[in-house]
């Protein structure tokens, strides 16, 4: 049984491919593995010094978390900020993060072009603190993507100098969690990337879109004139759609339309439409829950209140014992 530990900024609603891509899996990692869920609160504020709806974005976050299957029973499931101890661990780790090796780091290169006029010391030790969520509970694994690939190295770079500065071997090593095979990427409904990696309105689906949101954003995906020779290359765009098809559709269907295409009978209307009929479909019981979850405050509190604690108990046990190793009263 490992540690794992995974935060997400809470930025917007999640998408499908924050479940494909992850929280799906996350379901299925906490019955085997001891998990904790976080919501980075404080980390939005190196992008988003004010706010503009901290409470409400949290909120949605944790309702869909819950929403897919994330039992707080099971697993951790907390608010970054409820937890100070990460803050205090964060601070710690600070003295012996160098300036060098932070402005190095390619996202903060990448965020100081984006925003020129905030460049604060919080985007700056920005990786320090994402450090500090995973060692504050000695978590040996971290479901994270590539974009997050060189942050956790340098969390495995403090733990090893923690280590090292204070002759002991205390913090373990971070390594990320790899989902092998079974990752299922969904790219976004604009022709290239991600979903969610551009900001257009029309990118992304959403696990809270209402049926009509779902038809419209599929019915604007990009396309093109259709196929013009038998068994032709799909060119991205349309490769795109098909992936999601594979996620969300039965194989029969995939089949289907992959035939149709090779023939060079599809046609795109019918086509997106049994692709947003599938992913209503698909969706239909994940939208009931948020929307079920959403109503019930007293729910959410007590999820919240509880996560807490959790994190709280073990967190409290790490800061001791650093404090004691790097010489403080406790
Ligand atoms: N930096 C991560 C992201 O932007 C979010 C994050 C913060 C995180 N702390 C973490 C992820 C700890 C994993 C573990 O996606």
């Amino acid at each position: 049984m490992e540690t794992v530990v995974s935060g997400i900024r809470p930025t917007g609603k999640l998408h499908l491919g924050n479940y494909f891509g992850a929280v799906s899996n996350f379901v299925r990692l906490q019955q085997e593995h001891n998990c904790y869920f976080f919501i980075a609160d404080y980390h939005c504020l190196t992008t988003h010094p004010v706010h503009v709806d901290m409470q409400n974005n949290v909120k949605s976050i944790l309702v869909e978390y819950l929403a897919c299957g994330i039992d707080p029973d099971v697993s951790t499931l907390y608010v970054q900020s409820d937890v100070p101890e990460v803050a205090e661990l964060y601070l710690l780790l600070n003295m012996n993060a160098y300036k060098g090796e932070l402005e190095r780091c390619t996202t903060f290169k990448e965020k100081i072009k984006k925003q020129k006029d905030n460049i604060n010391a919080g985007l700056l030790t920005y990786p320090v603190l994402m450090a500090s969520d995973i060692l504050i509970h000695k978590a040996t694994k971290v479901p994270v993507g590539h974009d997050q690939k060189q942050h956790l190295e340098m969390s495995r770079t403090f733990a090893r100098r923690f280590n090292r500065l204070y002759n002991r071997d205390y913090f373990p090593e971070p390594h990320a969690f790899n989902f092998g095979n079974s990752l299922i990427r969904i790219p976004g409904l604009d022709g290239g990337g991600k979903m969610g990696k551009s900001e257009g309105a029309n990118n992304a689906i959403y696990l809270s879109d209402t049926p009509e949101e779902i038809s419209k954003k599929i019915m604007r995906a990009v396309t093109d004139s259709g196929p013009i020779e038998p068994n032709q290359k799909k060119p991205e765009a349309i490769q795109n759609l098909f992936s999601i098809m594979k996620a969300v559709s039965s194989s029969e269907t995939l089949t289907y339309f992959d035939d149709l295409y090779s023939n060079c009978k599809i046609r795109y209307g019918d086509f997106k439409k049994q692709l947003a009929d599938d992913i209503i479909l698909f969706t239909s019981q994940l939208r009931e829950k948020i929307s079920e979850i959403s109503d019930d405050e007293d729910y959410l509190k007590k999820v919240m209140k509880q996560g807490a604690e959790k994190a709280h108990q073990n967190a409290a046990k790490t800061i001791r014992e650093v404090r004691e190793i790097i010489g403080f009263r406790n």
